[in-house]
């Protein structure tokens, strides 16, 4: 057994929980304007993630379960974010509930062709076989979730760090926007 608290969505404390995090200085090319991302203190957390993985990586059948902090904040106008993934295997599908804050869950098929979901609280998603994603977060405080995902699914981070999504979620004139990329 394990304990949530669910107001914030995160883990309690536990040695079966696996920690980490992404900071400024780890997300190299992941956002529009990489001048602006460098100007940026690099020790800067931009999303903190929590897994229990009760059985070993690539078990078919089980399920992993994690949540996801992500940091208020932006680079140039563009709103933090996670790198964003594939799922190894493609076929593998995962939900995304939130329990705080106010964002975007950003999805992109093998077409590129990308699409969003508003995340508020309480917001359920399911993210289809096939289908990259990643959350921005366009509050004014921490945006948290939970997810849940085949144990097998795997992560393929290598697609989005070479061609990102087909669009970003931008403010404009002060609104989040998804604008559509130029490649
Ligand atoms: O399994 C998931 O999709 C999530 O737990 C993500 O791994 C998490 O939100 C962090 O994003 P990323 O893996 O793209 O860095
Ligand atoms: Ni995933």
């Amino acid at each position: 057994m394990m304990k949530m608290d669910w107001k914030k969505g995160l883990l309690l404390p536990d040695a079966r929980v696996r920690e980490s995090m992404k900071t400024i200085g780890q997300l190299e090319n992941i956002f529009l304007n990489e001048e602006a991302r460098r100007a940026l203190d690099q020790n800067t957390v931009v999303y903190r993630v929590q897994a229990w993985c009760p059985v070993p990586d690539g078990t078919e059948g089980a399920q992993f379960w994690g949540t996801t902090e992500i940091a208020q904040g932006q680079v140039d106008s563009e709103y933090f974010m996670t790198h964003g993934h594939f799922h190894l295997k493609r076929n593998r599908t995962e939900y995304y509930g939130t329990t705080e804050g106010e964002g975007a869950l950003i999805l992109m098929d093998e077409t590129r062709r990308t699409w969003m979901e508003p995340m508020f609280p309480g917001s359920l998603h399911f993210i289809p076989p096939s289908v990259a994603h990643r959350v921005a977060n366009s509050g004014k405080v921490p945006l948290r979730l939970v997810a849940c995902w085949p144990s097998d699914a795997g992560h393929d981070y290598d697609a989005v760090r070479r061609f990102g999504f087909g669009a970003r979620l931008l403010s404009v004139h002060g609104k989040p926007s998804l604008v559509r990329s130029e490649t």
